[in-house]
């Protein structure tokens, strides 16, 4: 069995011109961007406007990874889309990506893990690559979770944004690269963020929607200890099994949820705040495209240079967890 090393080649973002800011919440709910921004981090999230769809910033943030990575879409043979708000139930979003694209060698599919999407996408990739069974694989994380957000729920409506992030991963030189992956989840979870109808379960029909069985709902207060758990410990497995310890991290990028999740995660791997990345005051949540987005943000900025030890985790609904080590 081939022992490729997987890393990234190239990162891309995109998402909608439409700004939600804290004083639009304010009309909207009975919320202050006081409480939003202490209890959360969060001034303003992006907001897709009817007619926008999520594949449409996958495709554009794809694209710019492409580039990016100097490759041709002809030259993916694996496209995983990340996304718990596909364009529509079939086929899957990935697959639309795909024919946009013109990426007409790869195999295409959607990931359903949530915000941990991404990061269980960049895992299958990289045992992909290792194995030789792919060259080169574009992982994009996509949401318009604004469609599914019940803006009458004042605990869900202020976290959540739109957008969408993509890494082409491929094969480099073994002293670089992905250093380590680790997934998990737990369903017995499922309550704590769920949208209970639209599927077979409960099948859409005129009740459901007017019950909004459809938009999220959310124990907030549970999953913030069981986010904090979880990135902390799944972060320390893959250092460990890349032998590194935190003081290694150069960037900490983690799942943006609630600034008060990401301090406490770093607190509890004494990883000084200057080490660790944020957007969320910006962004707000974007699932399975938050970690992607952080990490072109980064790259743009030229937070991470070659050399540098990065750690990326994540944490939702599922639940789900995630972390990767990469060494740029
Ligand atoms: C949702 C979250 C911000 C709430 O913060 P919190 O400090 O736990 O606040 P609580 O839920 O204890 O609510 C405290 C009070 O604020 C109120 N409140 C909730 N949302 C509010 C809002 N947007 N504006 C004003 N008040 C609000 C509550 O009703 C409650 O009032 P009460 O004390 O009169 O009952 C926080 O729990 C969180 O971020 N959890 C994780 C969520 C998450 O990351 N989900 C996605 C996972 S990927």
């Amino acid at each position: 069995m081939a022992n490729y090393r997987a890393g990234i080649l190239g990162t891309g973002h995109s998402y909608p011109e439409g700004i939600l800011t804290n004083a639009d919440l304010e009309r909207i709910v009975e919320t202050s961007d006081e409480w939003i921004t202490t209890r959360t981090g969060i001034k303003q999230r992006r907001k897709a406007s009817p007619g926008e769809y999520t594949s449409l910033f996958a495709v554009r943030a794809a694209r710019q990874a492409i580039e990016r990575a100097r490759l041709d879409p002809s030259d993916l043979d694996l496209l995983l889309c990340a996304t718990v708000t596909p364009d529509q139930i079939l086929p899957s979003t990935g697959c639309l990506i795909q024919a946009e694209l013109g990426a007409n060698k790869a195999a295409a599919m959607d990931v359903v893990a949530a915000c941990s999407g991404f990061l269980y996408g960049v895992t299958l990739a990289n045992t992909m690559i290792q194995t030789g069974q792919s060259r080169y694989a574009l992982v994009v994380g996509a949401e318009i979770l604004t469609q599914y957000v019940d803006y009458t729920d004042r605990q869900t409506c202020v976290l959540f944004g739109d957008g969408a992030g993509a890494a082409v991963l491929g094969r480099v030189e073994p002293e670089r690269g992905i250093l380590a992956t680790r997934i998990r989840s737990d369903g017995r979870y499922e309550e704590q963020l769920f949208s209970p109808g639209g599927g077979t379960r409960r099948p859409p029909s005129s009740e459901t929607l007017a019950a909004g069985d459809h938009f999220f709902k959310m124990r907030g207060n549970e999953l913030f200890k069981v986010a904090v758990r979880s990135m902390a410990e799944v972060s320390r497995e893959v250092l460990e099994e890349a032998s590194l310890r935190p003081e290694d991290i150069d960037l900490f990028i983690p799942h943006q949820a609630n600034q008060r999740i990401t301090d406490a995660v770093a607190a509890k791997l004494d990883v000084d705040i200057s080490r660790v990345y944020s957007n969320i005051a910006m962004h707000g949540n974007t699932s399975s495209a938050s970690i992607p987005i952080a990490l072109d943000e980064c790259v743009e900025a030229g937070r991470v240079k070659e050399g540098n030890v990065v750690l990326m985790a994540s944490f939702g609904g599922g639940v789900t967890w995630g972390g990767v080590l990469v060494k740029w």
